[in-house]
């Protein structure tokens, strides 16, 4: 057990009790359950899982004069006045590695369709996406996550185009591996955007059944690891999905395909953008059978557990600014990579105030991306990667 000195100390300043560390005048505020603590005593405490002991002690109170100027000795802005000093303290930086860039595919050719609901994003033709490929990887953008919208008519209940050796998607992410070997593909395994019904999972009077969707998304995942995706994102929230994919993809020779795992993946609101540029919405219903209701958190908690013992690769949250507190849980209680998915309806907000003037997106895009960093993200899916990448090149986040 690991031992430590506090000293209690009266702030009535900050109209708190803090305990302060001796030897490095850290201030931490007292836990709620520490507020009658009396000098001397010893008290227990587990910080990041190692049981500490705490002896306090009273120290006599700082007197302040009215020159509250000379007993001011921690003035944290000391640290903050030039922009060298700034550097050389940042705590978390983000760099392109941990960013992936999400494109919207459409079969055909010389198709480059913007999506209304999320400016600047397309649907793309292979012809056209290629080129834009070459652009983002010179960028210094390697990871991709590719969707597929589908023609109306090739969808069924069972999703079969989804793993259809014809479907585009799985064409497409072949060719694209053939001329860029060294990017990194993520594949979305879902049946939404095959589905007649527009949903993750199978439908049978108006239900979702778990155990008849395992087997749908078995077979388009391998069939995904075949076509060449690196990692594949199993976005569908059916239970033992992840453990079942893996157990397929082993069985099939697949065992350095690697499986991100939508593990905390909301029903929420922020999704419609992408519906758009899919066309996946459920024609019936919504997604609260099979998506996590977004008044949950140690939910999440029960949800990683699983797609731990199932043998996932990295641990997805999604949406990510409303789920921050969720990124942070994930990222303290597993040691597996932590995603987030920075969602369209998330970056549709920001590029309408931006439109219309109220935000400056060179200011604020920057610093939501940061944010979901700072909270536990390694890896962060977001619209906003090649704009990132740009304004990294032009040396505007130095
Ligand atoms: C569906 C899927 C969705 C997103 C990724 N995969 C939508 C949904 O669950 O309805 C949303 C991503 C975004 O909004 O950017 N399998």
């Amino acid at each position: 057990m690991h031992t430590e000195n506090f000293v209690l100390v009266d702030k009535k300043q900050a109209h708190s009790w803090y305990l302060q560390r001796l030897e490095h005048n850290f201030h931490q505020p007292v836990d709620y359950r520490y507020k009658n603590i009396e000098e001397g005593e010893i008290i227990f405490k587990v910080i990041k899982n190692i049981s500490c002991t705490l002896q306090i002690k009273k120290v006599s109170q700082p007197t302040y004069s009215k020159n509250t100027k000379t007993m001011m000795l921690s003035r944290p802005r000391r640290n903050r006045q030039a922009a060298a000093h700034r550097a050389m303290l940042r705590e978390n930086r983000l760099s392109l590695d941990h960013l992936v860039y999400p494109l919207f595919l459409t079969d055909g050719n010389n198709q480059k369709v913007e999506v209304t609901s999320l400016p600047g994003n397309y649907r793309w033709s292979l012809d056209q996406l290629l080129p834009e490929l070459e652009e983002c990887m010179e960028l210094g953008l390697r990871s991709f996550i590719l969707f597929p919208a589908v023609d109306e008519a090739l969808k069924d209940k069972v999703a079969t185009y989804g793993s259809n050796p014809d479907n585009y998607y799985l064409n497409y992410a072949a060719e694209i591996k053939k001329r860029f070997p060294e990017a990194c593909l993520i594949s979305d395994v879902a049946m939404d955007p095959y589905s007649s019904d527009g949903h993750d999972g199978y439908v049978e009077k108006g239900k979702i059944l778990n155990d008849k969707t395992l087997p749908i998304l078995a077979k388009m995942a391998v069939a995904q690891a075949q076509a060449g995706f690196d990692i594949l994102g199993p976005s569908d929230m059916m239970d033992g999905r992840v453990g079942y994919i893996r157990t397929a993809l082993d069985a099939a020779g697949f065992t350095d395909t690697g499986i991100l795992s939508y593990t905390a993946k909301y029903a929420s609101a922020f999704y419609g953008p992408f519906r758009d540029a899919l066309d996946s919405a459920p024609k019936a219903g919504d997604k609260k059978t099979y998506q996590m209701d977004p008044a949950n958190k140690r939910e999440a908690l029960r949800e990683a557990l699983l797609d731990y013992e199932e043998g996932a690769d990295y641990m997805m949250v999604k949406p990510a600014l409303n789920y921050l507190d969720v990124i942070h849980l994930l990222r303290e209680n597993f040691e597996l990579p932590i995603a987030a998915y920075h969602v369209s309806g998330e970056c549709a907000m920001l590029i309408a105030a931006c439109q219309n003037g109220w935000l400056e997106f060179e200011k604020a895009m920057p610093e939501t991306l940061l944010s979901i960093h700072r909270a536990g993200a390694n890896i962060i899916l977001t619209y906003f990667a090649k704009a990132y990448a740009r304004m990294v090149k032009e040396g505007k986040l130095a």
